[in-house]
């Protein structure tokens, strides 16, 4: 149960962690982990738009995952094609969906598909649900300074506009306000390059459960952690 509706988070990240170990466990193929994590992804994703959460940010593959088998990069791509194929959900819940990552690394279809979804979403504001897919937050940085460095040669700007917002403005995430909670399971304490502009001031919870076991009861005790802390954002 939540304990503070008041002190809600506005933007919560997920770092889906641990799919591979509770597969393993289980004496299962790694890929099986992933298709439960696909459905805890679902049930959260939901759960968030319940209580009230006005954006979602997913790590589901990031720059470094395509060093991975074959086969669990093609299942992982495979859960993904199933889950754009849930688009009448996205209406129902009049959810906008938000693909953050290099797109083009990704077969033609699911980057159609990805495009479409994000323009005919877009007009929903209920929630945000952000997908971080071929994401990498320092990629994510250097793609903004070259924005930026294009602008300022362009004679779009002066090398001295560039300020905090305008480069966050710049980033898959423009717009988007700053994570106020990151959240972490499986028992790995970083952040592994996911949002590391964005989490400059976001609170951190960690815990070991595996993501495929993350349920909305986990969600609520990592909010009433969150909602139990001071944010001081650097003042006192
Ligand atoms: C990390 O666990 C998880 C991933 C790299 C993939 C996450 C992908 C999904 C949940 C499914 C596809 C996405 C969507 C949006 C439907 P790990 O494999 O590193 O776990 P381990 O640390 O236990 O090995």
């Amino acid at each position: 149960m939540i304990a503070d509706k008041e002190r809600l988070p506005e933007h919560i990240g997920f770092i889906m962690d641990g799919n591979g170990r509770w597969a393993v466990k289980r004496g299962l193929p790694r890929k099986m982990g992933h298709r439960e994590g696909a459905k805890a992804f679902r049930k959260i994703a939901r759960y968030c738009k319940t209580i009230g959460i006005k954006y979602i940010t997913f790590y589901a593959f990031s720059t470094e995952n395509w060093r991975r088998p074959e086969d669990e990069v093609d299942e992982i791509m495979r859960l993904f094609g199933e889950y754009l194929d849930e688009v009448k959900d996205f209406e129902k819940d009049k959810t906008r969906l938000i693909f953050i990552g290099d797109k083009s690394a990704f077969r033609d279809d699911l980057r159609v598909r990805m495009e479409e979804i994000e323009k005919s979403s877009s007009v929903y504001d209920e929630m945000t649900l952000m997908i971080a897919m071929n994401y990498g937050g320092r990629d994510e940085i250097v793609r903004a300074a070259r924005a930026a460095a294009e602008m300022a040669v362009n004679r779009e700007i002066k090398p001295s506009d560039i300020d905090e917002k305008l480069f966050s403005g710049l980033l898959y995430t423009g717009g988007i306000p700053d994570a106020d909670l990151i959240i972490r399971p499986s028992g790995e304490k970083r952040i592994s390059n996911f949002l590391i502009w964005q989490s400059a001031y976001s609170e951190l919870y960690f815990t070991d459960v595996l993501w495929p076991d993350f349920s909305p009861d986990e969600l609520d005790k990592a909010i009433n952690d969150y909602a139990s802390r001071s944010r001081r954002f650097g003042g006192v």
